[in-house]
């Protein structure tokens, strides 16, 4: 689990070697424009230590991912979120902006949910989308989920979608 590859892909589990890359990706506000906003890196540190303690509690949590070629592209995972006072277990995924725009959010979304409802043999999985973010709502669709309903999340309109195993 602590490694997977797609075609395109490699994914490792997050570890404190990547802190530069995630402050670095959360630096840039176009990326972190549906995410809360820009995080200052003394709070994607604690994003960092609070995701792999999820890795040593749950034994799942979020990857690093890189192309082939080794340069990093983004991070993206299984975790659990609470929505409505609700632990629910979310896909989420982020990249680099030079990554957009060529199907890699769709490959790892089908990733993520193959190990999630296959070998992870969850119930179900959630993604949490803003509603204006067409991109990652249309990466869902594509992954099969379903438009659930509409809820507000730390005073954002967003959007629930769920997939069941
Ligand atoms: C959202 C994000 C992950 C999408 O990544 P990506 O690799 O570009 O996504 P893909 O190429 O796999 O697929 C995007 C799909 O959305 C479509 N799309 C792009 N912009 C869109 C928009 N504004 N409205 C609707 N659809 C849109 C694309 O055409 C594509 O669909 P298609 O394959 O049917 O043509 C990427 O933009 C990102 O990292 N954003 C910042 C972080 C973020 O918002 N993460 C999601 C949080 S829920």
């Amino acid at each position: 689990m602590d490694h997977f590859s797609t075609d395109r892909l490699t994914a490792e589990r997050l570890n404190e070697d990547h802190l530069a890359d995630l402050v670095a990706l959360h630096l840039d506000a176009e990326v972190s424009r549906y995410l809360g906003g820009v995080r200052a890196p003394e709070v994607t540190k604690t994003y960092l230590v609070t995701n792999m303690a999820h890795w040593d509690e749950h034994g799942f949590g979020l990857w690093t991912l890189r192309s082939k070629d080794g340069a990093f592209a983004g991070r993206a995972g299984i975790r659990h979120i609470l929505v409505d006072d609700v632990d629910e277990i979310e896909i989420a995924y982020a990249f680099k902006r030079e990554f957009w725009g060529q199907g890699f959010a769709s490959e790892i979304a089908s990733a993520l949910t193959d190990i999630g409802l296959s070998q992870l043999a969850l119930s179900s999985l959630i993604g949490v989308v803003y509603v204006g973010n067409g991109a990652s709502r249309r990466v869902l669709e594509k992954s099969h989920y379903l438009l659930e309903r509409n809820t507000n999340r730390h005073g954002e309109d967003v959007v629930i979608y769920r997939i069941r195993r």
